[in-house]
């Protein structure tokens, strides 16, 4: 097959998204570990920074790449058509159909340039995800600046549960997707080569 499935644009917007996020989760768990609103710690070993200065240095910095490359991505998405191609329609009969053919182990693969239902689902939500995690992470930088975005997650103390809880999906979802890559490795060819 020659023809490109995944556009250059979407490749490198995914590759600097993992990066940025990977950095992103690190350096927040160090964050976190300086002020923890939970009664647990993460281990060292999974944190980024080494102690708070640092840490907040690289997810400040990090933001940026997050923020600037995620607006890329969707922006191009839109204007293209992309999005609604590869996302829409999301029928809920299908979605009972995928479901259940994952469950007896023969979800189709044979046509990689679509997404199925479970696809399609698992990548709105991240996206609708992050943008949750930018949003929090505004109002808790800047909760005097940008009082709208404070309200909006309730409050400060909210903002960083939410925060948390929204980082908490984002890790949930890279472990599933590196298995689900796992599971059909040829689309990893298709997200690094196009095709
Ligand atoms: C670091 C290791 C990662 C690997 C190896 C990887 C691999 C892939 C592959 C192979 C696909 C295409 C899968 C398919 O055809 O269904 C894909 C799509 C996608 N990945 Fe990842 N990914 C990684 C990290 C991430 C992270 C950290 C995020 C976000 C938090 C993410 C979000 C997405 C999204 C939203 C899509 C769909 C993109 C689109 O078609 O517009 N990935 N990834």
């Amino acid at each position: 097959m020659n023809v490109v499935i995944t556009p250059l644009f979407v490749r490198l917007t995914h590759w600097l998204n993992a990066i940025a996020v990977i950095v992103m989760i690190m350096s927040g768990l160090r964050i976190y570990n300086a002020s923890p609103i939970f009664d647990f710690l993460i281990p060292k070993e999974l944190t980024l920074g080494g102690w708070l200065g640092g840490a907040v240095l690289w997810h400040f910095a990090f933001m940026w790449l997050l923020l600037v490359n995620g607006l890329i991505y969707l922006i191009l998405n839109f204007a293209t058509g992309r999005a609604k191609k590869k996302f829409l329609p999301i029928s809920p009969k299908e979605l009972v159909r995928d479901v259940l053919d994952t469950l007896k182990g023969k979800l189709a693969h044979d046509d990689l340039s679509q997404y199925n239902t479970i696809q399609k689902l698992a990548y709105l939500s991240i996206i609708a995800d992050i943008i949750i995690l930018v949003i929090s992470g505004l109002a808790i930088w800047k909760p005097v600046q940008l009082p709208l975005f404070s309200e909006l997650m309730g409050g400060f103390e909210n903002a960083r549960i939410v925060h948390f809880l929204a980082m908490a999906y984002a890790v949930f979802f890279i472990m599933v997707h590196l298995v689900m890559v796992a599971v059909v490795p040829k689309t990893l060819r298709i997200m690094i080569r196009g095709k």
